[in-house]
């Protein structure tokens, strides 16, 4: 396996580096400050390449901006994952026609997973004129040089290589939050489950080597940030591309043992994966939070066969079983898909019994949405999009409740929580938002320092929220 693994050799990211001061310089020659805007879809791995975006961006000399009429380059990374999150994306990037009239050196961008999506690159080509630059989440790492290459010539530039992608270190970051960090510990999927685009726009499974990861847990650390998630399509597959013997479990306990007071949580585990030793760990290392992610999709056999999701209804209920009996207090929450391919009614009754049975604390759902190229968009499907959104009213209305009954279960408790806003309640006063262990929010009347672990004792609920005082003061 780890012959087929491309890791960018340090002159290839020098070379990068090199590009950005070079454009710097040109962008220094601007009558004002060069200014930046990064819009961001879809889910934390995004969010943790824009980071990377905006460190690059920052080599280069902008500053940053909300608002894309004043932005001299607007870049906006993209999601694929559902139609909803394309036709915004379009959307969008409709309206910056407007903005690239008013000012005709406006540079854009468009890059991330839609732009790597069957056909997508040639629609943008054909229908978006204005669009300087697309290229795929694969070639994120060389954004220098397609810009420079961009700006040298009179042509547009596309850059979608159908690869399986490599790993790119030492690419600077600029992170927005002070409190919380993205980490992501391997990119790409190889699960291909049936209805998902992930596999096809974000190349092969591929780890990060454990001291790269511990490096950048250590400088997150130093940042001061307290909360840590590590990100992977399927964060159970880490480290069997590498050559050390190390998986999951083994990088929990090795980020564990790193000093300082923080938590650190994981997204997102694929329950055919999920191990003993994974749960025993979590047991066992006190800065791992007792929460997991783990999405079971449907709740029927045929349609998880027909998902290619590799295990059974009873093998999830196991491991959930196995996860509870480890840690009692284990936070869960999962991903659901309604309205699969000629998922019937008793199907889907299937999936409304597995959460009565499980009881998750939050969950994901989803309409099925078929995403062109996948095996899933080229299957029967006889139900229509009525009701499909009867059986995802009936979803939700299950989980609000066992939600709300989840959560009412805490008052009286005490918990340990990490302030991470400010707000306004309901009274119009003013209030602290936090997170427990677990990623439960909890609201706090009053204004806190923020980046700080409390215990606070629970005293109302919600179905979304905790109400708590803290206890130490
Ligand atoms: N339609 C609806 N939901 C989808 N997901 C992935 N692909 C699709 C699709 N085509 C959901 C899955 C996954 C989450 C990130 O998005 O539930 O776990
Ligand atoms: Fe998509 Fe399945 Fe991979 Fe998750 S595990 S990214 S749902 S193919």
């Amino acid at each position: 396996m780890s012959s087929q693994r491309t890791e960018i050799p340090a002159e290839e990211i020098r070379r990068q580096q090199t590009i950005c001061l070079r454009l710097r310089e040109r962008f220094a020659a601007m009558p004002h400050a060069p200014l930046a805007m990064v819009d961001t879809y879809g889910c934390q791995q995004n969010e943790a390449d824009s980071e990377r975006l905006r460190g690059m961006l920052a080599e280069m000399g902008f500053g940053f901006t909300e608002d894309e009429a004043e932005a001299d380059i607007v870049v906006v990374n993209t999601c694929a994952v559902r139609e909803h999150a394309e036709m915004r994306v379009l959307g969008n990037v409709g309206a910056l026609s407007h903005t690239k009239k008013a000012n005709r050196d406006q540079i854009i961008v468009v890059c991330g997973c839609m732009a790597q999506a069957p056909g997508m690159a040639e629609r943008i080509r054909r229908s978006y004129p204005y669009v300087d630059l697309v290229f795929g989440p694969q070639a994120m790492w060389r954004f220098p040089e397609l810009l420079e290459r961009r700006l040298a010539g009179r042509k547009r530039v596309f850059e979608v290589p159908d690869e399986p992608g490599s790993v790119a270190e030492g690419l600077p970051v600029c992170r927005k939050d002070g409190v919380k960090a993205w980490l992501s510990v391997m990119h790409g999927c190889n699960n291909f489950c049936t209805y998902c685009i992930v596999p096809y726009v974000r190349g092969r499974e591929r780890s990060r080597r454990p001291e790269e990861v511990l490096e950048e847990a250590r400088e997150i650390i130093a940042g001061g940030r307290r909360d840590i998630t590590l990100l992977g399509q399927n964060v159970n597959s880490y480290g069997k591309d590498l050559d050390d013997p190390v998986d999951f479990a083994d990088l929990l306990c090795m980020i564990n043992d790193l000093p300082g007071d923080f938590v650190v949580r994981f997204m997102t585990s694929h329950p055919k994966d999920a191990s003993e030793k994974l749960f025993r760990t979590m047991a066992e290392c006190e800065k791992v939070a007792r929460v997991i992610h783990l999405p079971f999709q449907a709740g029927n056999d045929r349609v998880l066969k027909a998902m290619n999701r590799g295990y059974t209804r009873d093998d999830y209920l196991k491991k959930v079983e196995l996860a509870r009996s480890l840690m009692p207090d284990l936070v869960l929450t999962s991903d659901i898909i309604v309205g699969f391919p000629g998922e019937t009614e008793e199907e889907f009754e299937d999936t409304l019994s597995l959460l009565e049975r499980v009881r998750f604390d939050a969950l994901f759902t989803f309409i099925y949405s078929p995403r062109p190229g996948t095996p899933a968009a080229r299957m029967d499907d006889p139900f229509t999009r009525e009701q499909k959104q009867a059986r995802f009213d009936r979803l939700l209305e299950t989980q609000n409740r066992i939600s709300a009954e989840k959560h009412r279960e805490y008052i009286g408790r005490t918990l340990r929580v990490l302030t991470d806003g400010t707000g306004t309640g309901r009274s119009g006063f003013p209030e602290t938002t936090a997170r427990t262990d677990g990623g439960r929010l909890v609201r706090i009347p009053g204004e806190l320092p923020l980046g700080v672990f409390l215990n606070v004792k629970i005293t109302d609920s919600t179905t979304w929220a905790l109400t708590g005082q803290p206890e130490d003061r």
